[in-house]
């Protein structure tokens, strides 16, 4: 099995848990982390790995085939076969409605441009981290399966179907060793507090208001992070080329049902809520049937909802600094000590 691995978007919430993971389950591999630092890179995600002799950060931007390169000769550098898993995206659904075009630039261009390189390079296997949000939305029944049609409903929910097509085609056209994963909704250490369960955790903190969108009924499935990438390393490790696996742990809530255990977790009154106007074409329910990668891999999630998600608000709490220098930008000073902007 491959000793080398690439993995894009290192240093933003599931990329960085991952890399951790790896480093506690695969300690003999060498990590290569190409990532353009964007609002949602922190590097203060990963500063157990800095100055480990087989880590290697390469600030780079999926969409500068050069950036791309810089990554394939750190690999090189570090020696063995090469294989790569690729979490880099624009990943937030309220952003793409805002603007659309970083999201095709990096999660449909930058996609290509990697499976070009990935191609020319000859990767041994390529993991294509996708979502189960190309699948669109459910009625009140019903789980998306592998098979379940196409019909992404945001721009980042198409352009991450845009991607998921592009790695079908390179397996179809050229044979290029590719798996596609699509996972539910994760949570847990790390995750940039615009995301339902670290905004709600931060603002229910701070005593501000907690906004819910729309009547609040809408449900998403989670999972804990750690599964995911317990996941994807199976993918990795044991899935068969040009496979989809969806990933997903039966943990199906409603917003506003998660809102209330935050705020019960943290002993903060339920008054904090507040309606509030509801998302553009918001996806009213997701639910994921994950009975392939079960029997095929052997995967199946070890934490429950009811102890992941009072741990993750622990790590919220015994991790104020890092959420304090998130949103007061402070995390950025890398970038400021680099490039001087
Ligand atoms: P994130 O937004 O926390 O992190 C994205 C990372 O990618 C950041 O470090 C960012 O700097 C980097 N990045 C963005 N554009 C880049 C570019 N052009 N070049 C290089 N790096 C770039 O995202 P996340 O929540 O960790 O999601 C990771 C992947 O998993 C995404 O592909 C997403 O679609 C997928 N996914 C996420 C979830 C979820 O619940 N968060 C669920 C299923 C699938
Ligand atoms: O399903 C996987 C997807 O899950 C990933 O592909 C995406 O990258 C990830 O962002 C996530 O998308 P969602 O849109 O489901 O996640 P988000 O945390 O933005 O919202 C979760 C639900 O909570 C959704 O129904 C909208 C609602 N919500 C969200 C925010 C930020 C609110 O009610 N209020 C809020 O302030």
């Amino acid at each position: 099995m491959t000793k080398t691995l690439i993995v894009t978007g290192g240093a933003g919430f599931i990329g960085a848990n991952f890399l951790h993971l790896l480093r506690r389950e695969r300690p003999d591999w060498k990590l290569v982390n190409l990532d353009a630092l964007t609002y949602a890179g922190n590097l203060e995600n990963l500063t157990e790995l800095e100055g480990h002799p087989g880590y290697r950060f390469v600030h780079g931007d999926i969409t500068r085939p050069e950036d791309i390169e810089s990554a394939f000769t750190a690999a090189r550098e570090l020696g063995g076969g090469v294989s790569l898993v690729h979490f880099a995206a624009e990943s937030h659904v309220d952003r793409s409605i805002r603007s659309g075009l970083p999201f095709v630039q990096t999660n449909v261009v930058g996609t290509q441009l990697l499976l070009d390189a990935a191609r020319a390079h000859g990767v041994e296997r390529f993991v294509h981290v996708s979502t189960d949000e190309v699948y669109g939305s459910l009625g009140e029944s019903g789980y998306f399966t592998e098979e379940t049609p196409l019909a992404p409903n945001s721009p980042y929910s198409a352009s991450k179907a845009a991607s998921d097509m592009l790695v079908r085609a390179a397996v179809h056209t050229h044979g290029f060793p590719a798996l596609t994963t699509r996972c539910s909704n994760n949570y847990g250490p790390y995750q940039f507090p615009e995301k339902l369960i670290p905004l709600m955790i931060s603002k229910a903190q701070d005593g501000e208001p907690l906004p819910v969108y729309g009547d609040g009924k809408n449900v998403r499935d989670w999972l804990y992070v750690v599964d995911h990438c317990e996941a994807i390393l199976a993918v990795l490790e044991r899935g068969r080329v040009g496979e989809v696996y969806n990933i997903g742990g039966h943990n199906e809530y409603e917003n506003l049902a998660i809102v209330r255990r935050v705020l019960s977790e943290l002993g903060k009154s339920e008054d904090l809520i507040r309606f509030v106007k509801d998302r553009p074409g918001h996806d009213r329910r997701y639910a994921i049937d994950a009975s392939k990668i079960g029997r095929e891999l052997g995967w199946k999630p070890r934490h429950r909802f009811e102890e992941a998600l009072p741990l993750t608000i622990e790590w919220y709490r015994t991790h104020a600094s890092w959420l304090q220098r998130v949103r007061n930008g402070a995390y950025r000073e890398y970038l400021t000590r680099q490039y001087g902007g």
